[in-house]
């Protein structure tokens, strides 16, 4: 599916664009915003790369890679970056795992909670999948809070999963399935 556009009236997920590299830098080159991913800050050269790499992949077909902007409606600011990508292996490709992160100064607003609620609602109601799931720090209380209040549950942890600033890191996995989403959406 291409072009993706997923609309919210705060957040909009959009593709992106080779003039989005400096949005993304002021995200993925921050060390506060990186501090529990799963990769140290990027340079605008690796950031250059990463947005080549996610926009050639938007093309594929079948399209299993779904990072999109994360954007203010009225202004089309990128303010985040939204990924879901589909699980190749085992699930039939009726599974994906998302991730996100947003600007440090725009957290707090509710932006993040309507960003992950427009990629479930890109994967449940228009991808048509079964579960989506997501990893996360164990110290990461904001995406914690986040994905608990969309109705990811917790549903267990994977020990030494990450390799990351010279320790091992355990990761908690959240994730939802598609009639728990239907039953949010209808609440
Ligand atoms: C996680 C992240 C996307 C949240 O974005 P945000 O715009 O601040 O999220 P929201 O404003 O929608 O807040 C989501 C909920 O988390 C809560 N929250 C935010 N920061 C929190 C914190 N440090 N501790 C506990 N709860 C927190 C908010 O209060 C809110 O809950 P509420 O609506 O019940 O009050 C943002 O912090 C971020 O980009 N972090 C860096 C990247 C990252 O860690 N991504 C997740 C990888 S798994």
């Amino acid at each position: 599916m291409y072009p993706v556009t997923v609309k919210g009236d705060r957040v909009s997920l959009r593709e992106f664009t080779p003039e989005d590299v400096d949005a993304v830098l002021a995200i993925y080159g921050d060390p506060v915003a990186t501090r529990h991913l799963s990769f140290e800050p990027r340079t605008r050269e690796q950031v250059q790369a990463t947005i080549t790499a996610v926009t050639n992949a938007a093309r594929a077909e079948p399209r299993t890679e779904y990072s999109l902007a994360a954007a203010l409606p009225s202004t089309d600011e990128v303010i985040g970056f939204a990924r879901l990508a589909i699980d190749t292996q085992h699930s039939g490709q009726n599974s994906a795992q998302i991730g996100f992160a947003l600007r440090p100064d725009t957290w707090g607003q509710g932006l993040g909670t309507q960003t992950v609620e427009l990629l479930l609602t890109l994967g449940f109601d228009h991808l048509g999948l079964h579960r989506i799931w997501g990893a996360r720090s164990p110290n990461n209380t904001a995406s914690d809070h986040l994905m608990r209040k969309l109705g990811m549950i917790v549903e267990g942890r994977i020990r030494h999963h990450l390799l990351i600033r010279g320790a091992w890191r355990d990761s908690i996995v959240h994730s939802i399935l598609e009639d728990e989403w239907q039953a949010t959406a209808q609440s």
